[in-house]
């Protein structure tokens, strides 16, 4: 048996897909969460997607003893570090907290993989830590610079791991940048499960069509971009967690660290993304134009040239596959998973009674 991959934060959004890809792939895996914004019922469903089975530990990753235990038990080749706090708002309202979980949680895995001679990393990184620039489509050599603590501790985590890749020969790090990942597995039994009031684009969006946000405001309609609305690059959650086997797969491979961004290179604005998930899902949603928000740029997308030459790794999914997926989830599972599995399964017969119908 080969080495297992241990993921931190294996249970929240991103974490929770790429642990289903990563099994599906043939990899060995571990996963040490707190839960802090995540359930163990996303685990527990991957385990019954994939009809694997892997230990799970409820640990805070800033614990360096309780890590240690799982580098003690288990063999582990390669860690892929999604653990942190990650909401923009909050962050700028409690920046010691951002500062001391991101941070702390960082140095305590990075001195356990040194301790045990674990020299094998992927961060989940943001594009959020591109300066402000005209440069709408971003290389990874593009300048770097944020505006919030959360960008922030991306930022500084990135330059410990050069830092730390710099004076070790043997470490091979992946700074991944995500862009802006939307959609659920297209089973419908995973996804992105928001804890309190959603501040994303897509979130707030299914929060509309089920009439629990009433008016879904569109944040400025005056930037110079095709129809005056904010351009992102929005990438299927399935495709970004492929990535994360990609970059694997590279690091086996290849000393040093690297910066790469995971996008599909196509920008849409946000009444782009509106208007297809209208379509693709035959629900209307009711919007209004507002002001701007502060902070926001008007067009940012990856050059995703760097994915495709190290990785051989592109997005493969489109944006009604994004909406597609990301009612989805939302229909079979509409308080989250603490709806619990019967939802889904009953969402599952409701849908079969209708095809039977409809064929009759
Ligand atoms: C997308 C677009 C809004 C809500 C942020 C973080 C980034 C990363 C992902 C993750 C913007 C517009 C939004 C709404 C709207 N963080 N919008 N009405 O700002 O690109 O990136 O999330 O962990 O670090 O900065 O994503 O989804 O918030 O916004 O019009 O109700 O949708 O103005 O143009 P963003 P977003």
């Amino acid at each position: 048996m080969g080495k297992m991959v241990l993921l931190t934060g294996g249970a929240g959004y991103i974490g929770s897909h790429t642990c289903l890809e990563l099994l599906n792939a043939g990899f060995d895996v571990v996963v040490a969460d707190n839960y802090s914004n995540s359930s163990p019922e996303a685990l527990r469903r991957v385990r019954a997607l994939t009809c694997r089975n892997f230990p799970v530990y409820e640990i805070d990753v800033s614990c360096r003893a309780a890590l240690e235990e799982i580098f003690k038990k288990h063999e582990i080749g390669a860690v892929i570090h999604f653990a942190g706090l990650k909401a923009v708002g909050e962050s700028m309202e409690k920046p010691l907290a951002y500062y001391r979980n991101n941070l702390d949680s960082t140095l305590s895995l990075l001195e356990c993989m040194k301790a045990q001679g674990v020299n094998k990393l992927v961060f989940s990184s943001s594009a959020t830590v591109y300066a402000d620039s005209e440069v709408e489509k971003k290389t990874e050599d593009l300048p770097t610079g944020c505006i919030n603590p959360y960008g922030w501790t991306k930022y500084m985590i990135e330059q410990i791991l050069r830092d730390v890749a710099a004076v070790e020969p043997d470490w091979s790090v992946a700074l991944l940048r995500y862009f802006n990942p939307v959609g659920a597995h297209e089973s419908g039994c995973i996804g992105e499960d928001p804890s309190g009031i959603p501040n994303n684009l897509m979130p707030r969006v299914l929060q509309n069509a089920r009439g629990l946000l009433p008016v879904l405001g569109v944040f400025g309609d005056d930037y110079p971009t095709h129809d005056g609305t904010c351009v992102r690059d929005y990438i299927h959650v399935v495709d970004l967690a492929k990535g994360h086997v990609a970059a694997l797969e590279y690091l086996k491979k290849h000393r040093g660290c690297e910066a790469i961004n995971l996008g599909t290179g196509v920008g849409y604005s946000v009444l782009d993304i509106l208007n297809s998930f209208e379509r693709a899902n035959g629900v209307s949603l009711n919007y209004e134009i507002q002001g701007r928000r502060p902070g926001d740029a008007a067009a940012c997308y990856a050059d995703p040239g760097k994915a495709a030459a190290l990785l051989g790794w592109k997005a493969e999914k489109s944006l009604d596959d994004m909406c597609r997926d990301a009612w989805r989830w939302q229909c079979y599972n509409p308080e989250g998973y603490a709806s619990g599995i019967e939802a889904w399964y009953k969402a599952q017969d409701t849908e079969s009674e209708e095809k039977d119908l409809e064929e009759k």
